[in-house]
């Protein structure tokens, strides 16, 4: 199997974390995205533990909080004493009404307003990744008017191409985030942050991409990023004492992808960045990384039921199912490739070669292309594995379809963390 969460059980259904899946599929309703809460506790605690073994004590992780963001995970976040970080006001409210430590928290986004500066700072919030100069501006405005100090990391594009996805793609000189350190815009943008009061700046930030498999990509960032570092200690007496590396660790989405083992992956980083120090007499600053797919992805599996076969000869087969592109517009975004299996037949050959489409009013609603499942029926549960991360943080109600529950699993019980949206709700702000 995919992933160690995943297995078949006596009758030949699909198993997540010891659950039956076909058997939640029955009692919940389909579609349906399924959670395996005990596999996100662990990702968790592997972070924790490798950062704060290879980097120092003080290092640790950031729960990226875009690839799925909702009240039970910022739950469980808080209760694994995870710090996150956010993106908008919007995912900043449902962390605190889910009891997060404002403290714990990390501001995100190119484009901050002042009213999202405004809320976040009346709540509290331990740190802005300041992304460009007019935001920060605005951040020294409100904490002068406020009297207060407002911590903040520079967030800068370090040039590192690590050959993922062009979309999530970041830390490349030509990007809409941060300032490049090669075209000397980083130094200014700092040399800015300095002067403005109100603002302390303790340290930088970069974020190089997504879906990568091995430390390479990182340790080229650490060694621009510490170069950066070094270069203003020299040139303007300025020690930072935080360096944040980003996320972007793969997740195997299908069989083909590698295997990353995070624990040894981060602990070739933290070699280096050691090294780094060593060489250059720097005094290790702390340092933190944004996982989000890393933590999540592998716990998620989506549940659809088969709506109907069509075999256009001489072509291709469609499968198509109860949802598509409004649970997960990975595929219609970024040609994502995922694993499907029958839920409820997940012994049976797969030897039928066909296209998953969603079922919306389009026609690039598609979950795959050129996958192979045993050959559906009408009211065969299909499964999309490897689905918890940026789905159904980037669910839509587009063609009014309305959002699925979350049923989470943790030792053999599930229990339903998100009801299913209503046509009530759908319709909610509509006057
Ligand atoms: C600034 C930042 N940090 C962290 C992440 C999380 O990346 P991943 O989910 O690949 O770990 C992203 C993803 O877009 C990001 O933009």
């Amino acid at each position: 199997m995919l992933h160690t969460n995943l297995a078949v059980n006596e009758k030949g259904h699909l198993t997540l974390c010891g659950a039956d899946t076909v058997a939640l599929a029955k009692k919940y309703g389909t579609p349906l995205y399924l959670l395996d809460e005990t596999r996100i506790r662990e990702k968790c605690r592997t972070y924790q533990r490798a950062m704060k073994t290879y980097f120092s004590p003080e290092s640790k992780p950031l729960y990226a909080s875009k690839a799925l963001s909702f009240l039970g995970v910022y739950r469980l976040a808080k209760d694994e004493e995870m710090a996150v970080d956010v993106v908008s006001a919007g995912e900043l409210y449902i962390a605190l009404k889910a009891g997060m430590d404002p403290g714990n928290i990390y501001f995100h986004g190119n484009a901050k307003t002042v009213s999202d500066i405004r809320f976040a700072m009346d709540a509290g919030i331990g740190y802005f990744v300041a992304d460009n100069e007019a935001e920060l501006c605005r951040i020294s405005e409100y904490a002068v008017e406020r009297g207060m100090v407002q911590h903040v990391l520079l967030r800068l594009t370090p040039g590192i191409d690590p050959h993922t996805f062009d979309a999530v793609n970041t830390g490349k000189v030509d990007s809409k985030f941060g300032s490049a350190i090669e075209t000397g815009q980083a130094k200014a943008f700092f040399m800015r942050a300095r002067a403005l009061p109100g603002i302390s700046v303790d340290g930088f930030h970069c974020h190089i991409g997504s879906q990568i498999f091995d430390e390479k990509p990182f340790c080229d960032a650490a060694d621009r990023m510490m170069g950066f570092l070094v270069m203003l200690r020299d040139e303007l007496g300025y020690t930072a004492s935080v360096l944040n590396l980003g996320g972007g660790i793969g997740v195997r989405y299908v069989e083909s992808d590698p295997y990353i083992d995070i624990d040894h992956t981060l602990q070739l980083v933290g070699a280096h960045l050691h090294r780094i120090c060593e060489e250059t007499d720097f005094p290790m600053p702390q340092i933190l990384m944004e996982p989000g797919r890393s933590l999540v992805a592998d716990a998620g599996v989506t549940l659809y039921e088969v709506q109907n076969v069509k075999t256009i000869t001489g072509y291709k087969s469609y499968v198509s199912i109860d949802g598509g592109m409004t649970d997960n517009p990975r595929y219609a975004l970024y040609r994502s490739r995922y694993t499907v299996m029958l839920a409820n037949r997940a012994r049976d050959d797969a030897d039928f070669l066909c296209t998953v489409a969603g079922r919306c009013c389009e026609s690039g609603d598609l979950i795959g292309e050129d996958m192979t499942l045993p050959k559906p029926e009408e009211g065969d549960i299909l499964a999309v594995l490897v689905t918890g991360a940026y789905n159904y943080a980037m669910a839509s109600n587009y063609n009014c379809i309305t959002k699925l529950p979350i049923v989470m699993i943790a030792d053999g019980a599930d229990r339903l963390a998100v009801r299913r949206q209503t046509y009530a709700d759908m319709i909610s702000c509509q006057l």
